[in-house]
C-alpha cells in the first residue's frame, strides 16, 4: 500500500473498494452486452435473409432441428411446422453450397413434407432407439467418484489420437436445438503454460501441465435477448463432457475458471486467435497424474442437503 493509500482510515478504504466492485460490475455486463448484440441473431420471428455465417447455420439447424424433435414425439401433430418450413425455405438458398448443416436441413423438410403429406416418420431423421442398458450400468460409482482434479502431471506428452476421441465423446453433449456451439483450443508444452499465466488458479502447477484446452463458445450461435446467457450454459455443459470423456480415457485433469475481467479475456483472445463472437468458458489442464501425487479432499455435501424436495 502507498504511504498515501495508508493515511486513509480502513473503514473509508473498504467502502470505496466496496464502490469500485460495483463499478466493475456495471463495465462488465456492459462489455459483455457489447459483445452479444454485436454476434447475436433476432428472434425466429425477426429473421430475414440477411442472415449469414454462423447466424444463418445456427438458425437453420435450430428449424430443423424441430422437424426431427417434432417427429420423435409419441403423437406427431400432423400437420406441423409451417412456420419452421417457411423460414428454411426463405434460408436456404444463402448456405453456401456443400454445407452439412443444409444437407441436414433438407433431408429434414423432405420427411417433414412426407409427415404432413402421408403420415410416414422418416426412419434416418428420427430413428427408433435401442437402448443400451449394459453399458449404461456399468459400474457408475467408480466411475464417477475415481476422478478428482489433478494438479501434479508427468511431463509425458498427450497424443492428439487421444485429444480427438475426447473431444468426439464430448460432442456427444446436448445443446440447445442441437446448435453445437463450442470450441476448443488446444496448446502444449511451454505454449500451454503461457496460455496459462492468463488465468490465475493454475499458479504453482502450471509448468507441470502438457496440454490445455480453452473451451470457448461461439455466441453467433444464440438469439435475442432470452439466450443471452445460454453460452456459459452451453460451454459448462461441453466442458464437463470433455473433463468425463479424458477420464473415461485414462487421462487426468483440471478444470480452470477464466473468471477475469474482459481486459484479460480479450487479451487471450488475441493470443489463441479466437473470434470476438468466441466467449471463454473456462481451461482444462490435461495429462497423466505423476506417481504419488495429492488431491485436495473436495468434500461433497450431502444429496439431502442439495435437493430441495423429492
Ligand atoms: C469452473 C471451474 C473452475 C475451476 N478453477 C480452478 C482453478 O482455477 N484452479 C484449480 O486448481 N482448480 C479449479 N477448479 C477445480 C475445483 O477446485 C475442483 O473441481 C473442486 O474442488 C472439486 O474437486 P474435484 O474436481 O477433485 O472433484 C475449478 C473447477 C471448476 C468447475
Amino acid at each position: 500500500m502507498s504511504t498515501l493509500a495508508s493515511l486513509i482510515p480502513q473503514k473509508i478504504r473498504r467502502a470505496a473498494r466496496n464502490v469500485k466492485s460495483r463499478v466493475d460490475v456495471h463495465r462488465e455486463y456492459a462489455a459483455d452486452r457489447r459483445r452479444y448484440l454485436a454476434n447475436m441473431m433476432p428472434d425466429d420471428r425477426a429473421i430475414d435473409t440477411r442472415l449469414r455465417g454462423r447466424n444463418l447455420e445456427a438458425q437453420i439447424t435450430k428449424d430443423y432441428h424441430r422437424i426431427e424433435k417434432g417427429l420423435a414425439l409419441r403423437n406427431p401433430r400432423q400437420p406441423f411446422g409451417y412456420e419452421v418450413k417457411t423460414r428454411l425455405e426463405m434460408l436456404l438458398p444463402f448456405a453456401e453450397p456443400g454445407q452439412e448443416y443444409a444437407e441436414h436441413a433438407r433431408s429434414a423438410l423432405s420427411a417433414l413434407d412426407e409427415w404432413n403429406s402421408e403420415g410416414t416418420i422418416a426412419e434416418d431423421i428420427s430413428p427408433r432407439r435401442i437402448p443400451d442398458v449394459a453399458s449404461r450400468n456399468a459400474a457408475p460409482e467408480d466411475f464417477f467418484r475415481s476422478r478428482h482434479s489433478v494438479r501434479d502431471f508427468t511431463p509425458a506428452p498427450i497424443t492428439k489420437d487421444l485429444l480427438v476421441r475426447a473431444v468426439s465423446l464430448a460432442l456427444c453433449s446436448p445443446s440447445v436445438c442441437n446448435r453445437q456451439s463450442w470450441r476448443v483450443h488446444f496448446f502444449h508444452g511451454s505454449e500451454a503454460t503461457e496460455v496459462l499465466a492468463f488465468q490465475n488458479g493454475s499458479a504453482g502447477f502450471r509448468e507441470t501441465v502438457p496440454t490445455i484446452a480453452v473451451v470457448t463458445v461461439d455466441t453467433r450461435a444464440f438469439a435475442g435477448a432470452k439466450e443471452r446467457n445460454q453460452a456459459w450454459i452451453e460451454g459448462g455443459i461441453f466442458s464437463m463432457s470433455l473433463v468425463w470423456a479424458l477420464h473415461a480415457l485414462g487421462l487426468d485433469s483440471c478444470m480452470l475458471n477464466m473468471s477475469v475481467p474482459t481486459e484479460k479475456a480479450d487479451a487471450l483472445r488475441r493470443r489463441i486467435d479466437a473470434s470476438d463472437a468466441e466467449v471463454v468458458i473456462m481451461m482444462v489442464a490435461i495429462g497423466q497424474a505423476r506417481e504419488g501425487h495429492r488431491r485436495a479432499r473436495s468434500p461433497r455435501r450431502d444429496v439431502d442437503d442439495v435437493v430441495m424436495r423429492f
